[in-house]
């Protein structure tokens, strides 16, 4: 068998040998039973090595190309004829004809950022803060504890022991949940598109704060449904024009993020969630609570989420560990009643099957013992101090005259109302100056003529990197608003 192995093509040599003996057999010039070179033949004969050799017959065998016996030499095999795979290429399939999704889906790109550039857009945790240490011995104990068990498929509404563990958690935010209440979720966003599936059909009208989450606009869109968004006054949520609303477009659902809302960062306060549990209560609404970081309550007076007043069970409540632990477990909850629980178990199991229950069990090990709460002690600290300085250079570097915003009392989240900039790409044009930031725009449902935002997530920066980036985010400011007025 003569093969001839090109060093100069770049291709690697065992793709050249599995090239080559599928062509001789295609061919007629290797014939069905016909013997190979061992190969160790094969391998001195090509001055290869014997498992470069080895790994070629394997793929070839798996391709139905050759047998393989131990002790024997590999012989070509019967084969069936396969479809032409080297024919002139068809055209490519239409996907774009057959693809049932709304247009605007697909993420638009996002724009490469350049070294050396503080970031404000990204909101995930901070992995100079990941507890790493702890959670890798909870992965190691879970394992020696549970050997394969753990590699198993799990419970479809999630590791009991979680879901229990989760429940007396939340009682610390004065919310009293059952473990059978409790739904495990690929985080938070799987609770919002879960409940949209059992409670949503499309056509249907979804109330939302304006702005709201964008990801959230995005689900809707994906599910058919229709934004509307809560009315506001000067002084909070217009409770009779919400009303009049309710009563006129029927939503299906109000979704809200009482606490450190995305984008603004605001907090609803104690009267008007009161107000809106008991509207909602009285015209029989469902709310929707995002409690996406909740835990994340570092200055003054705690406020409880609407689920902790929920007498008739209209309120199903998401969390998640992906704000204040790591984003990549994607582990979060559903809180809701049994029945809405129970349905939606089910259309998960539909889906998933089940959550990864190693990771589940790992994080009820790292909760049990306390390294969350430590942890979490451990942020408070951190935040409070990057907070402080946030609001010290904000006053510092933001020129009143051209910019407003509101103090959060947590969080991470911060919302700048820029008088003027009309028509500027603020984005693009900022990253000159080395700062990125996210525009407003893309969280409102429709954004207000004329009125431009921006957000800014100090999640992933510490107080040198904060102050920093926003001196540069003032200079960029100042420059741009003398070149509109200039
Ligand atoms: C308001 C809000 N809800 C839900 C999520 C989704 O989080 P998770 O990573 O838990 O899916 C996010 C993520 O940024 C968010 O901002």
């Amino acid at each position: 068998m003569l093969l001839k192995l090109d060093a100069q093509r770049g291709m690697p040599k065992g793709r050249q040998i599995v090239d080559q003996i599928r062509r001789l057999i295609q061919r007629g010039h290797l014939r069905t039973g016909e013997r190979l070179p061992s190969t160790r033949h094969l391998a001195e004969q090509l001055g290869l090595h014997r498992s470069t050799v080895s790994t070629a017959y394997q793929e070839l065998w798996a391709l139905g190309w050759l047998d393989l016996r131990p002790g024997a030499q590999p012989r070509v095999r019967q084969r069936e004829a396969l479809m032409d795979l080297e024919g002139p290429p068809q055209s490519p399939f239409p996907w774009a004809d057959r693809l049932v999704l709304p247009r605007d889906i697909p993420e638009a790109p996002r724009p490469a950022l350049q070294p050396g550039l503080i970031s404000f857009r990204d909101f995930g945790m901070d992995p100079r803060l990941m507890p790493m240490d702890p959670f890798v011995r909870s992965l190691r104990a879970v394992l020696r504890r549970q050997g394969p068990q753990a590699m198993h498929y799990g419970d479809p509404q999630g590791q009991p022991g979680l879901r229990s563990c989760l429940a007396q958690r939340l009682g610390q935010h004065g919310v009293q949940a059952h473990p059978e209440e409790l739904l495990i979720t690929f985080g938070a966003q799987q609770a919002l598109d879960l409940t949209l599936r059992g409670l949503a059909r499309p056509g249907d009208a979804v109330l939302v704060e304006s702005p709201t989450y964008q990801q959230m606009l995005k689900l809707l869109d994906l599910h058919g449904l229709r934004a509307l968004t809560l009315p506001e006054g000067s002084a909070g949520i217009d409770f009779a024009a919400l009303e009049s609303l309710v009563r006129r477009e029927r939503p299906v659902l109000l979704y809200v993020m009482p606490s450190f809302q995305n984008p603004t960062g605001r907090c609803l306060d104690q009267s008007q969630r009161e107000s809106l549990m008991a509207l909602c209560e009285r015209l029989s609404l469902p709310i929707l609570e995002d409690g996406f970081t909740e835990e994340m309550k570092y200055f003054g007076r705690p406020m409880l989420p609407l689920k902790s007043m929920d007498r008739t069970g209209h309120v199903m409540y998401a969390g998640t560990f992906s704000k204040v632990l790591f984003p990549g477990l994607r582990l979060g909850w559903l809180l809701a009643p049994r029945p809405c629980t129970e349905a939606l178990t089910a259309v998960r199991r539909a889906g998933e099957l089940c959550p990864p229950p190693l990771l589940q069990e790992a994080l009820e090990d790292f909760l049990r013992k306390g390294h969350f709460d430590q942890h979490l002690a451990r942020l408070h600290r951190r935040f409070r101090r990057r907070m402080e300085v946030t609001h010290t250079i904000l006053r510092r570097e933001l020129d009143p005259a051209f910019v407003r915003w509101e103090a959060p009392s947590g969080g991470y989240l911060l919302w700048l109302e820029l008088l003027g900039f009309e028509g500027v790409n603020l984005e693009q044009e900022l990253q000159r100056f080395g700062v990125a930031v996210k525009d407003g725009a893309s969280f409102f449902a429709l954004p207000p003529p004329g009125r431009r935002f921006l957000r800014l997530s100090i999640s992933n920066l510490d107080e040198a990197e904060i102050t920093e980036g926003l001196a540069r985010l003032g200079r960029g400011l100042r420059a741009l608003s003398k070149r509109e007025q200039g």
